[in-house]
């Protein structure tokens, strides 16, 4: 019996992976894989999932990193790392060890999508992994007085030649290593490098993988969804503990960055999970955080400043019947609960959270200025309340609509009866209007 419910599960969730599928499809990723992820056992299956994703038609851009590996090798030397503000000093008698240690780890990852052993998910994927100097760096330099010697950062990255071999179909490697115009090879940090490819490419996604499920919050739960504000306060507070949570704190920088170079979606998932990565990206529940996009395109919690702005962008949406007609009283009244978009100082999105009992959020009042509608506004301020009522412990969303029943359904809601509802809130259904009523559960 269990049996036949985990294949009926199997192949529900397989058909319900369509819409994920078709939305990935061509999409360009940027993936960054620190040392620590390279010298997990969970390791050969990322590199599965990673080709089921390539396979899937993603284009996928590695970065790897090999700090873990490089201070092991650094001590067996009898050199000692020496760091300054949290960044290696790279002596020239170093380097050497650093090409190696790092060729090698960018070795194993090749010899690793290279596997088609017939008893293997990869058997038959034939994977092309291309390296190369796609990366140009120039030395950091001397701060304060300290020479960081052979520790760079990144100068150009050569978009146009990854961009060739992402259109050949290929799967980039790149690693912490970057090439001067000298001539030299320089020491760069990966996350530098992975979000440098992000913003030069301008992904459609930053994937950082680290050792835990994503950001956890102080009661031991999991921050699905994080404000850029909540990213800056928790890589603060992280940077100060030890090593894995130093490694998150440095990955939500990247993330930080990339965001405010215009990539917008950028996901923490765990590297010791077997198929995190498939969760996150596969399932509408996800597996890991990602930065929300609130701050964006600024999406805001709306004041009653913006209250005019409101009935100007709702008032042709109530004439035509889409949406219900609110007076300026009572628009005042629950400013509280909206969230608006403002585009050169014009509204143009706005939604509603309104909390009904302890267990329900009403979503209402949902519209967007006809000009700008298809860029995403509806699905991030839907996102942004989904976020807000997470906050709230609230368990589920629901919506009466006329018009946008499958707008709501293709984003997780279900078309429900009138006496699922709150009982206070069926007493005001106005049947007259025979609005769907639609469930969503947080
Ligand atoms: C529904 C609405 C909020 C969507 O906003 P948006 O910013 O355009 O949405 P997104 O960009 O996130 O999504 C766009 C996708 O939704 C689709 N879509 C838009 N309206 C839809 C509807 N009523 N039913 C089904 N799909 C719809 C678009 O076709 C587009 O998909 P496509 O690119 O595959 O063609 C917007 O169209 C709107 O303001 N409508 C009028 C007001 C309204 O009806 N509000 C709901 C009241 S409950």
């Amino acid at each position: 019996m269990t049996e036949i419910k985990d294949k009926t599960e199997l192949i529900e969730w397989f058909r319900a992976s369509t819409t994920y599928i078709n939305a990935h499809r061509g999409k360009r990723f940027v993936v960054l894989l620190s040392g620590e992820a390279l010298a997990d056992k969970n390791l050969p299956n990322l590199v599965c999932d990673l080709t089921l994703l390539h396979s899937l038609g993603i284009k996928l851009v590695l970065v790897h990193g090999a700090r873990p590996q490089i201070a092991q090798a650094l001590e067996k030397n009898g050199s000692q790392s020496s760091y300054h503000k949290n960044v290696r000093i790279t002596e020239a008698e170093s380097i050497e060890t650093i090409m190696r240690v790092v060729g090698g780890e960018s070795a194993k990852l090749e010899a690793l999508f290279s596997m088609g052993i017939s008893n293997s998910p990869m058997q038959g994927s034939n994977i092309r992994l291309v390296r190369g100097n796609f990366v140009t760096a120039k030395p950091l330099g001397i701060i304060n007085g300290v020479d960081y010697h052979y520790t760079g950062t990144v100068r150009k990255i050569q978009t146009q030649a990854i961009e060739q071999q992402l259109a050949q179909n290929n799967i980039v490697l790149l690693s912490n290593l970057g090439y001067s115009l000298t001539g030299e090879v320089f020491n760069l940090t990966a996350e530098e490098v992975a979000t440098e490819a992000a913003i030069k490419l301008q992904v459609d996604k930053l994937i950082l993988l680290i050792p835990q499920a994503g950001v956890i919050d102080d009661n031991g739960e999991l921050v699905a969804s994080l404000s850029e504000e909540d990213a800056r306060l928790y890589a603060d507070k992280l940077s100060q503990g030890d090593d894995d949570s130093k490694s998150i704190s440095r990955a939500l920088r990247a993330c930080l960055q990339a965001y405010s170079n215009d990539v917008h979606r950028c996901h923490l998932i765990s590297f010791k999970d077997n198929g995190s990565l498939i969760r996150e990206l596969f399932t509408r529940e996800g597996n890991g955080s990602l930065i929300s996009s609130d701050n964006f395109d600024n999406l805001r919690a709306a004041t009653i400043e913006d209250v005019t702005g409101i009935l100007k962008l709702i008032k042709p949406l109530e004439e035509d019947g889409s949406l219900v007609e609110r007076s300026r009283e009572l628009l005042e009244n629950e400013i509280g609960n909206f969230k608006i978009v403002e585009l050169e100082g014009a509204i143009i999105a706005c939604a509603a959270l309104y909390p009904n009992g302890e267990e329900f959020g009403e979503v209402a009042c949902i519209a967007i200025d006809s000009h700008y509608r298809k860029n995403g506004y509806g699905e991030r301020l839907l996102a942004s309340l989904e976020t807000e009522a997470r906050k709230k412990s609230l368990k589920k969303l629901f919506v009466l609509t006329t018009v946008a029943a499958h707008w709501f359904i293709e984003r997780g809601f279900n078309e429900e009866a009138l006496s699922e509802l709150p009982e206070q809130r069926q007493q005001l259904y106005n049947f007259q209007r025979k609005s769907k009523v639609l469930i969503k559960k947080l």
